[in-house]
């Protein structure tokens, strides 16, 4: 496509997809990228304003235009005029309420470039929405209704544009036209706002008076605000610095998303620049591991390149052969991002069900994935008024500062210098649900300073000096089950066999290492972790460990599972129905549950997740312990 076409045939596109669709996405391949969300409700006129935007730029589709004036007579809420909401309100459900629910991505693009638009909606329960769409995005819309000026809402759209890094904030000053296009009430808006964005760190924004239902100031300056000297919206948005630009002047990081081994003459490794800028000779260090070699190649699809920058998707190849797998990252040689494995974050929940302090989720982290715990966390931060308050847990939306540690180091950067290596979003590993989106500040200073000694009598000498293979026996079930019991005959049946043994009991462990806690869930994972460890230690020392506790969540269970290697880790279901627990009542503790003296009780007023398939089932109403024990020894042998 020739420069001397009019721009208008540019962007014409629904005329280019039809007669020249090579030269469509030509035109649009070469356009920088902006990704822009716009944060304001219903009210402020966000969807008028979107739909604007989409219209003016002209990208409806003729059938979309003739649906939208359809629309528009029928539930539009402007009269005879187009109501540029409906084009952005996709679903019918959401239209008929007049409410936006989820994050709708838009593309348009202009003359100078292209656009994706998350449109976040604006209530408070809509946080998690806004998080979603604000995460890649390089400017943020903060809407204002002019009549109404600086709003809580508002606060919180900038405390989370800001929060997410977001770089590029521009207020826009909407419905100028219902104020008359009066002055000086848009300058007290600005002046307000201004006011508030200093005190939470932002003291660089683009203000502008605005009309998306009229199109003032949105492609062109209007004529009824010959007082304003500014941009227009889409000037602004075609022309502001996008972040990859920021991001090229920094070190480099990429991480490896694969290895791409088609042969054996080739191996090279692939993923997306994060930032900086690379050449073939560049001198290059591999984290966590830190070896070093230098680019030799810098291969894509259309052929090898002489530099690649942030943002582009490459696959390099060494000078040497050193190792590199997915989840490590690529970084300049003299300047490498840290290693560790305990931080402090910010974390924002998106789930129904709360944090758990304690219980391990996925952590995803660029290209790394991990098993990582929260700590109770410090405050969350009331996103009104951005108080700090006591938190115990953090529930849907809220926002927070905690600890987090991961099972293994992970290579990072702080979120405010750099989103891909600082950004993370945790996973329920029974759910598979996203369950939050974090910001790493910085390393703990006990991470950096304790390291892991080798040894030299390891696990192996140790069993084999013992003649047996190292286990654990992890019972679970209900408060008077029978665990310790059958736990108990296993145990003297293993020292017949000559096995070197150890049980861990759970109201014994409660009297010595657990007496600091209760049970409560938070007490419950912690009473789990702590004795995971204890036994993860004996059975290193060449141990067969047997632990009887309730153990009631398989979260926990499995956490401990995945600390022992494959086949060290026999869950044994004692499986007795509550009815039977509870007539047998050895303790007297369910007379007490059942009487409101006992609170928490398992089976009565918490919970019990039994195991979905445990690697031996116990039914203590049709076997008694001496039977149950021989049948898991049975199942046991051969114990080598
Ligand atoms: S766990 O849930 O954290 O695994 P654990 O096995 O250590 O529990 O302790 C359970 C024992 O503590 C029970 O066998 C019972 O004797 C005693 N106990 C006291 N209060 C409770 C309670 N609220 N719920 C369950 N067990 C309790």
């Amino acid at each position: 496509m020739s420069d001397t076409k009019p721009h208008n045939a540019i962007y014409k596109t629904d005329d280019l997809i039809a007669s020249d669709i090579d030269a469509y996405l030509e035109v649009h391949q070469h356009k920088s990228l902006l990704r822009f969300i716009t944060c304001g409700s219903v009210d402020d006129g966000k969807s008028t304003l979107i739909g604007r935007l989409l219209y003016d730029s002209k990208m409806i589709f003729e059938d979309q235009l003739s649906a939208l004036e359809f629309d528009s007579k029928r539930i539009g809420t402007q009269g005879q005029e187009i109501d540029f909401a409906l084009l952005v309100d996709g679903l019918a459900a959401e239209r008929e309420q007049g409410i936006t629910i989820d994050v709708a991505y838009r593309f348009f693009a202009t003359e100078k470039r292209k656009f994706i638009v998350a449109d976040c909606p604006g209530h408070e329960q809509y946080t998690r929405n806004m998080v979603t769409g604000a995460s890649t995005a390089d400017l943020a819309v903060i809407l204002i209704d002019a009549r109404k000026g600086v709003l809580v809402q508002t606060r919180r759209h900038s405390y989370l544009a800001k929060l997410l890094g977001i770089r590029n904030i521009v207020l826009a000053v909407n419905k100028m036209d219902l104020i008359e296009y009066n002055q000086a009430k848009y300058d007290a808006i600005v002046a307000e706002y201004t006011t508030f964005a200093n005190s939470i760190g932002i003291y660089d924004f683009t203000a502008m008076p605005i009309s998306g239902f009229k199109g003032d100031n949105i492609t062109k300056r209007s004529v009824h605000m010959p007082w304003y000297a500014g941009q227009p919206l889409i000037t602004h948005l075609e022309t502001v610095a996008l972040d990859n630009d920021a991001d090229q002047g920094k070190p480099l990081r990429m991480p490896v998303q694969w290895v791409n081994r088609p042969n054996l003459d080739f191996r090279g490794f692939s993923g997306q620049i994060a930032t900086g800028i690379l050449r073939p000779g560049d001198a290059i260090r591999v984290l966590p591991s830190g070896k070093t070699s230098t680019i030799s190649k810098i291969v894509t699809f259309e052929g090898e390149l002489s530099e690649a920058v942030a943002g582009q998707s490459v696959t390099l190849c060494f000078a040497d052969e050193i190792d590199c797998s997915r989840g490590d990252v690529i970084a300049a040689a003299d300047n490498p991002p840290e290693v560790s494995d305990q931080f402090e974050s910010t974390i924002v929940w998106m789930a129904d069900e709360a944090l758990v302090p304690g219980r391990a989720y996925w952590l995803k982290l660029g290209t790394q994935t991990v098993s990582a715990t929260v700590q109770s966390p410090k405050f969350f931060i009331n996103v009104n008024n951005m108080e700090h308050m006591a938190a115990k847990t953090l529930e849907l939306n809220a926002i927070g500062v905690a600890e987090i540690s991961t099972d293994r180091p992970i290579v990072f950067e702080p979120y405010a210098t750099n989103h891909v290596l600082g950004g993370y979003i945790l996973i329920d590993k029974i759910t598979n649900a996203t369950v939050a989106a974090g910001m790493l500040h910085f390393s703990l200073r006990r991470a950096q300073n304790v390291h892991w000694q080798a040894t030299d009598i390891g696990r192996d000498a140790h069993a084999a000096l013992k003649n047996q293979k190292p286990k654990i026996l992890w019972f679970t079930g209900l408060s008077g089950s029978g665990k310790s019991t059958i736990a108990n005959e296993v145990e003297k049946t293993l020292n017949l066999l000559n096995r070197h043994t150890f049980l861990l009991d759970g109201d014994n462990i409660r009297h010595g290492l657990n007496k600091d806690l209760g049970f409560t869930e938070t007490d419950r994972i912690e009473n789990i972790r702590r004795v995971g460890e204890v036994a993860k230690l004996m059975a290193d020392a060449g141990l067969i460990v047997l632990t009887a506790f309730i153990s009631p969540f398989r979260a926990e269970r499995d956490m401990v599972r995945a600390m022992m290697p494959e086949g060290e880790f026999i869950e044994i279901f004692v499986d007795t129905p509550l009815e039977v627990a509870e007539a047998r009542d050895v303790k007297g503790l369910y007379k007490k549950a059942r009487s409101g003296q006992l609170k928490n009780f398992t089976g009565i007023d918490s919970p019990y997740e039994p195991p979905e398939n445990p690697d031996i089932r116990v039914n203590t109403v049709e076997m008694s312990a001496a039977e149950a024990a021989e049948h898991i020894v049975r199942q046991l042998m051969p114990l080598k």
